[in-house]
């Protein structure tokens, strides 16, 4: 099966199909932003966008993408300019330990692509499936702000 994989069209080969996508995308593709954290689909550090959703990717098998565009955490910088949503996590200074962040960053893309001005309820539906042992939630919430007023 074939995928569009950061904007690349990307071959998984049969044996990964049924594997979760997770496994697919940091084994195979060697694509390790996404972390496997609970594994079941509560905590969100897995998360990845397919066709734009943000999607758990633990619990999604492969198969389930199949000829669908697959974007992780690599794919939003262009070249050395960073995603506007990467920028303010780092102006802002959002991570702690860094483990959820990746899907953290993913849902917010998601976000300000289908509401580029959210209200803060708008925030707190899209992200409320993403955890944070470290409690950056208000770093988070004020990065989503920052890179809404940029335009991301
Ligand atoms: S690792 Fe996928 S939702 Fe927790
Ligand atoms: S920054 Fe540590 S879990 Fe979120």
């Amino acid at each position: 099966m074939q995928i569009i994989l950061n904007g690349e069209r990307s071959t998984v080969p049969e044996a990964w199909t049924e594997e979760p996508l997770l496994f697919v995308l940091r084994e195979h593709f060697g694509l390790a932003g996404a972390k496997y954290g609970c594994g079941a689909g509560f905590c969100g550090a897995c998360t990845v966008l397919v066709d734009g959703v943000p999607t758990r990717s633990c619990i999604t098998p492969a198969a389930a993408a199949d000829g669908a565009e697959v974007r992780t955490v690599e794919g939003l910088a262009n070249g050395d300019r960073l995603h506007p949503v990467q920028a303010a996590w780092i102006e802002l200074g959002v991570p702690q330990c860094g483990y959820c962040q990746s899907g953290q960053i993913m849902s917010a893309v998601a976000l300000l692509e289908t509401t580029p001005q959210p209200t803060a309820e708008d925030v707190d539906v899209a992200m409320a499936g993403n955890l944070c042992r470290c409690g950056t939630y208000g770093r988070i919430r004020a990065a989503i702000a920052r890179a809404a007023e940029a335009g991301a």
